[in-house]
């Protein structure tokens, strides 16, 4: 599950999605109490300072992220991009439903292969889908690309707990609470014990700043959110 790699990896993970799609939001207010919308709106904010032009939210699920970009004063137009047919429709209803039509396209694409030009947006988010992809580096090689010259990227995601404090007070409700809610819910238990384990098996807030230097971005700074459960990244293509 969360230790597969590449093409068994992506299988997986779409598989896993098109089952929860339709509890997917109801799920992510009850696990972060309604949180994840306030990370969502300080992702947007953080990738649009500064900047002038269209932005690209990857791996957009339901579309909120790509909904916060169009809401930016900065962001001329927003595309959210996802793998999954059933998130990009239901997106599309949002954003419909929203009014923002005009504002933001959604889209089927892979994040590992983006389908537009280099230096195509002046920002890109990812939220809470790094963890999910086959190779980390080469999702996040494709957002810098297509990231112009001094535009910037922001990374929303959840953040690996191993010891001390907070670790001791979290993970009882990752690996205990959220895989109940999941059963509840979304009637699907095992698809929220992917959750706290794909975090177990991601990067920490260091090493992702660090690969995101490693890719050409400079300035990259992180915020620690939700009790450190959360970071949020960023930095600026050179
Ligand atoms: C946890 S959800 C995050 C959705 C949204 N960004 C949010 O913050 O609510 C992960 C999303 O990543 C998408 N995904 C997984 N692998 C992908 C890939 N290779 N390319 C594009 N999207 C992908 C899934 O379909 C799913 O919608």
């Amino acid at each position: 599950m969360a230790e597969l790699q590449g093409a068994e990896k992506r299988r997986y993970v779409a598989d896993l999605f098109s089952r929860i799609a339709g509890r997917y939001d109801l799920m992510n207010d009850l696990m972060t109490l309604g949180l994840h919308r306030r990370w969502k709106r300080r992702t947007a904010a953080l990738a649009a300072q500064g900047v002038n032009g269209p932005a690209i939210d990857v791996s957009s699920g339901t579309g909120d992220l790509a909904l916060e970009l169009a809401r930016r004063p900065e962001v001329d137009h927003a595309v959210g991009l996802d793998l999954l047919q059933e998130m990009v429709s239901r997106a599309g209803s949002k954003v419909k439903a929203r009014g923002m039509s005009g504002s933001v396209t959604m889209m089927t694409g892979d994040a590992l292969s983006l389908p537009f030009a280099d230096g195509s947006f002046a920002c890109a988010t990812a939220g809470f889908s790094l963890r999910n992809m086959p190779d980390v580096e080469q999702a996040l090689s494709e957002m810098v690309r297509v990231v112009r010259r001094g535009g910037r990227v922001a990374i929303l995601e959840l953040s690996p707990m191993t010891q001390g404090l907070r670790s001791a007070l979290f993970r009882p409700v990752f690996h205990g609470l959220v895989p109940l809610i999941g059963r509840l819910v979304a009637g699907d238990r095992s698809a929220y014990c992917y959750l706290p384990r794909s975090v177990d098996h991601f990067l920490d807030a260091g090493r992702l700043a660090e690969m995101l230097s490693g890719l050409g971005l400079a300035d990259v700074g992180y915020q620690r959110l939700g009790f450190g459960t959360v970071a949020l990244h960023w930095g600026v293509k050179e």
